[in-house]
């Protein structure tokens, strides 16, 4: 009997097609593990100031900046393309910029502008708002400086004013990208002590220091004036366990949602998160993969429309909840189609 059954396992495992379930398309279908729906995308839109104003981006080919305006508009066809959420960043004047970051916490900069714009004209829409300081400083990084050192506290105190004046402002999910320490903590408490304890945190927990930011930087224009690098707040991209520990510490301080970012470089933090936390976890596809998508579709070294599905699906692959992409919205229109 056993002989019986180990011969025929022996024939079976010679006999074995695994390529049987891949023969067509109907059969693949049937087997597929993951699926793309466009309330997977959250779309980043650019601000800038002025009235239907759009410029174009020197290292993100298709996409613009885009006036309050047009960012409603586009923020219209994402909702009616089935996106659930926008994430907005403004591109604020340079002569706005200074050593306090004041402009982070007036209550009628872009940033704000634009959430009460949107949010009147498409209250269906989430409106995702990062919470840094990198926008508004005229060194470029992301917390306030004093000789040469990136100050922690002081940076956590502006950000939780800045946090809140987008709260009042409009804001449906609060998303500090910082990496400071005690970020979450704090914005959870003043936005509780406000009101506000039913704005969720997406905290950036796990935000490497990454080349792969350059084109963001060159689109909110802190590239010029960003001299050194992040390093001693943004992880070091040869650690994964300090972003588990970061995660953990979010979590604690009362983050609602992970990101974890860059995307595709890190789809092995991004199943290590997945696997350990019981918590929606995001990844952002940044602005350095979007140009390297472009550029080799560009130069016909790739497909483009493959090569993005195929990235996007990689992210769920991982198991991540949703995806920033600056691919969002085509993406979400065709999947519609
Ligand atoms: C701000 C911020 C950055 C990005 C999102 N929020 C840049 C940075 O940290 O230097 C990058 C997004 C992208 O590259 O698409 N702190």
């Amino acid at each position: 009997m056993s002989t019986n059954f180990n011969k025929h396992n022996m024939k079976f495992l010679e006999g074995r097609r695994l390529r049987r379930l891949r023969s067509s398309a109907w059969q693949r279908n049937m087997v597929r593990q993951n699926a793309i729906v466009p309330s997977d995308l959250i779309l980043p839109i650019f601000i800038i100031d002025g009235e239907n104003e759009r410029s174009s981006i020197k290292y993100m080919p298709n996409i613009e900046r885009l006036s309050v305006d047009l960012a409603v508009k586009r923020a219209k066809l994402a909702y009616q393309a089935g996106i659930p959420a926008v994430a907005l960043f403004p591109k604020a004047d340079e002569s706005k910029r200074n050593e306090q970051a004041s402009e982070a916490i007036n209550k009628d900069n872009l940033i704000c502008r634009a959430l009460s714009e949107i949010k009147s004209s498409v209250p269906e829409i989430g409106l995702i708002t990062d919470v840094a300081l990198d926008l508004y400083t005229s060194h470029g990084q992301d917390g306030l400086m004093r000789d040469n050192i990136i100050l922690n506290d002081e940076s956590v105190d502006v950000m939780v004013k800045s946090a809140l004046i987008q709260a009042e402002a409009g804001a449906d999910i609060i998303a500090p990208s910082d990496m400071m320490d005690g970020r979450v903590g704090a914005i959870r408490i003043a936005l509780d002590e406000s009101g506000f304890e039913q704005i969720p945190i997406l905290s950036y927990s796990a935000k490497y220091a990454s080349s792969f930011y350059g084109p963001f930087r060159e689109a909110v224009g802190s590239s010029s004036l960003l001299k050194g690098n992040k390093f001693t707040y943004q992880l070091d991209f040869a650690n994964s366990d300090e972003a588990i520990l970061e995660i953990e510490q979010d979590i604690l301080e009362g983050a609602d949602m992970i990101m974890i970012k860059p995307g595709m470089p890190y789809l092995d933090i991004i199943r290590q998160a997945v696997d350990r936390f019981n918590i929606p976890i995001f990844a952002y596809q940044v602005s350095g993969e979007y140009s390297l998508i472009e550029y080799g579709a560009q130069n016909g070294a790739i497909d483009r429309d493959s090569a993005i599905f195929e990235s996007l699906m990689a992210f769920k692959r991982a198991g991540c909840t949703g995806v920033f992409t600056y691919f969002a919205l085509e993406m979400a229109q065709k999947l519609n189609k």
